[in-house]
């Protein structure tokens, strides 16, 4: 099956490569991931990394980022080890130079140390604080792992996810082909707590390196993204053929979208003030994708990376409708993380 044999594309300059932002690749070597994962669809399971293990590191709950890369894993051969640090694994210290007199066990640079010699890789979610976006926007923490790791790190969700960005692209051209000039709205919606900026940072930036004609809908201009991430896309955007715009009009934004991608974030003017951010927050429940608002688009399909709160973010009428390729997506994170493992583990 010559298809699925890893093609050593990221290791073209025999540079050790990680995974913590699509951004750090072009379009071609994604397609090449996104080709890859439809072949791996079509045969699931191999030994093609016998003997390959990766360690998957969670600061954060998961259910499809866990389990995907653990049966992706076990499909291709290799072994997953998951750590959850502070519960079943020694508490880690990311910051260089402290004290370590608090709770944390042991330092990151042990930490990936050990584990660049017992595995091939190491993935890690790390949630921002929530504290201080000025911080939080460095991504310190994946940052600090892959400078003291000398085995491939994969961004298993951090400020970006870029994980979720494959699976999301794979999904649009699985349903639409050629994603180019097709228009994208990325929909803020109404969660109870101010939530991660990643998934729709992620949306972005892959959209905008597949020439997309994306509308981001938010109610209020302090639910703008971090300007680093909103300049990157637009900068995509202008060599790809494609387009972001910002609107606070939800009829406009719906208007003939062939695409509904839906995420809560918080407002990272109120980063770290939640009392302030909920208030701002609570007259924008409204922003609910119904089946009014897709009755606005261009037969869109609907999409979410989940988890999603029904009858908060999506009615179950949008959700249970055969336009809702959610599942497909979470399905697709399958595909292409082994599309990924394959490249990262098996292409040297
Ligand atoms: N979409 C996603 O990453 O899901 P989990 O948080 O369950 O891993």
């Amino acid at each position: 099956m010559q298809t699925i044999q890893p093609l050593g594309w990221f290791f073209l300059d025999d540079e050790m490569k990680h995974f913590l932002s699509t951004t750090d690749y072009s379009r071609t070597e994604l397609q090449h991931l996104l080709d890859q994962s439809a072949a791996l669809k079509q045969h699931p399971v191999s030994d093609v990394l016998a003997g390959k293990t990766i360690a998957l590191m969670f600061l954060n709950p998961s259910l499809r980022t866990r389990t995907s890369f653990e049966i992706a894993s076990f499909q291709l051969g290799a072994h997953a080890v998951v750590l959850e640090p502070g519960k079943g694994a020694w508490g880690i210290e990311f910051e260089p130079g402290v004290v370590m007199d608090g709770d944390a066990e042991e330092h990151i640079v042990e930490v990936a140390g050990v584990l660049s010699r017992y595995c091939d890789a190491i993935a890690l979610r790390a949630f921002p604080q929530f504290k201080d976006w000025s911080v939080d926007r460095e991504d310190r923490v994946i940052r600090s792992l892959a400078q003291h790791a000398s085995v491939p790190v994969i961004n298993m969700e951090t400020i970006v996810h870029p994980c979720q960005e494959l699976a999301m692209m794979r999904t649009i051209q699985d349903h639409l082909g050629e994603p180019d000039q097709r228009k994208l709205l990325v929909t803020w919606t109404w969660h109870p707590r101010p939530l991660n900026t990643a998934v729709a940072n992620s949306a972005l930036l892959m959209a905008s390196q597949f020439g997309m004609d994306i509308t981001l809908l938010i109610p209020d201009e302090a639910y703008r993204l971090d300007p680093q991430f909103m300049q990157q896309a637009e900068s995509q955007a202008a060599r790809s053929g494609g387009r972001i715009q910002v609107s606070q009009d939800i009829e406009q934004a719906y208007r003939d979208a062939d695409w509904v991608y839906a995420k809560s974030w918080g407002a990272l003017p109120l980063y770290g003030q939640p009392a302030q951010e909920a208030r701002l927050r609570a007259p924008f429940k409204h922003f609910m994708v119904d089946e009014a608002k897709m009755a606005l688009t261009r037969n869109a399909r609907f999409s979410h990376c989940l988890p999603l709160r029904r009858n908060v973010k999506a009615t179950d009428g949008v959700m249970d409708s055969n336009d809702c390729v959610a599942l497909d997506e979470a399905e697709n994170r399958l595909h292409t993380q082994k599309a990924l493992l394959l490249e990262l583990l098996g292409g040297q």
